[in-house]
């Protein structure tokens, strides 16, 4: 099975790349995982692979039961905190048990968090079924909820004690969440990886009807490079940043959709956004900017969007929590696999990205 090794000292695991829930067990066993477990996952989930593991998991010794809660992003709140918590106590799990977190982003975000602080931290792994959380958000530690309009405004860094990745689950994925993941994967070739990049360019076919051994490279290789950036930066204070590309502008048209675009459809109009910036301050060419928006069109993206007034999406980027010093914080390209941070964009060039990814009538 194909594997990749996340170093982050004491905080170390795997990440397994695979394309059925077989080897979970044996897994499992070899991160010496308790036998008491509870499986944490949402109603859309649940329903079609909830049965599968706990069988699977049961018919190996495991001592493990099913939490689901109603799939989106609206449940990603306290109140949903405290029913896993709730659950936690319900089945009995003590320090030494684990939650498994089987879904997508809400759900890794979700049972992380709860595992950060119930009996002030448990063991957690994670087991993502959606292409945004098998490329991104299931690896690097971050967990959390949504609170007062601000996503992801409370939570804790706490690292899964591995990663199983069964790329089958994407065949049940709807396709606009197969877009919004394919914009986390197409951010790490730009910010990265120009190989990656050219990659996705040619490949988009076998990607696009889901080949699995297509699949199993591009998670692995997005996963390297979204583990090379956490165990540079765990705790984002310096390189992780640029994780961050496409999402200045991104998170302020989520926003402005109240949650209702997919976050990888936003990332791709912010990094449009962003590259516009770049474009128009020379520092990539027209050329690399058509690229940039050709791969995304290629992937199934809306390359403009309607926009309430940019004073009103301005607005929205200033609730960004990555402000430094009350400046907005953007990355730039400089090339295809490469990226800068900068805190010096101004009203005007924003206004400017603006006007550009706006769809007209
Ligand atoms: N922690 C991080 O580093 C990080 C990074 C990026 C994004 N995120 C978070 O991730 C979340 C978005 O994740 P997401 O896009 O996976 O959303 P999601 O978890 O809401 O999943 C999207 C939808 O797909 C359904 N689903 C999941 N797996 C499925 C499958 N195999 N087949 C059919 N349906 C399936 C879900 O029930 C849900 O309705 C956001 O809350 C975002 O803030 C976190």
């Amino acid at each position: 099975m194909e594997k990749l090794y996340v170093d982050l000292g004491k905080h170390s695991y795997d990440i397994k790349f695979t394309d059925s829930f077989a080897a979970l067990p044996d897994a499992l066993r070899e991160i010496n995982a308790p036998k008491k477990l509870l499986i944490v996952t949402d109603t859309n989930v649940e329903k079609l692979y909830a049965d599968e593991v706990l069988t699977l998991l049961t018919e190996n010794g495991f001592d493990a039961s099913v939490y689901a809660f109603k799939a989106g992003e609206e449940q990603k709140n306290m109140n949903e905190i405290l029913g896993i918590c709730a659950a936690c106590i319900e089945h009995g799990l003590d320090r030494k048990s684990m939650i498994v977190a089987l879904g997508g982003g809400v759900v890794g975000d979700m049972a992380g968090f709860a595992a950060a602080i119930y009996m002030r931290g448990i063991d957690f792994v994670q087991v993502p079924t959606t292409l945004l959380s098998q490329s991104d958000s299931s690896v690097g530690g971050k967990t959390g909820v949504d609170f007062a309009d601000s996503k992801n405004i409370l939570g804790a860094f706490h690292q899964p004690g591995l990663v199983y990745i069964n790329v089958s689950t994407l065949k049940t994925l709807p396709p606009e969440q197969f877009v919004s993941g394919m914009g986390e994967v197409i951010k790490h070739g730009i910010i990265r990886d120009a190989d990656f990049f050219t990659y996705l360019e040619n490949n988009s076919g076998m990607i696009k009807t889901l080949e699995s051994g297509a699949l199993i490279s591009m998670d692995k290789t997005n996963c390297s490079i979204k583990a090379d950036v956490v165990m540079r930066d765990e705790k984002e204070n310096g390189i992780r940043a640029i994780l961050n590309f496409g999402h200045t502008i991104g998170h302020a048209v989520e926003s402005a959709y109240n949650f209702k675009m997919t976050h990888g459809e936003c990332v791709g109009i912010g990094m449009i956004g962003a590259s516009h910036i770049a474009n128009k301050r020379g520092m990539i060419d027209d050329m690399t900017f058509e690229r940039i928006e050709n791969i995304l069109r290629t992937y199934g993206f809306g390359t403009r969007v309607k926009l309430p007034e940019k004073e009103r999406v301005y607005s929205f980027m200033q609730k960004d929590k990555k402000k430094i010093a009350g400046k907005l914080k953007f990355v730039l390209p400089l090339n295809i696999g490469e990226v800068i941070q900068t805190t010096d964009v101004n009203k005007d060039e924003i206004f400017a990205a603006l006007d550009y990814i706006t769809e007209r009538e």
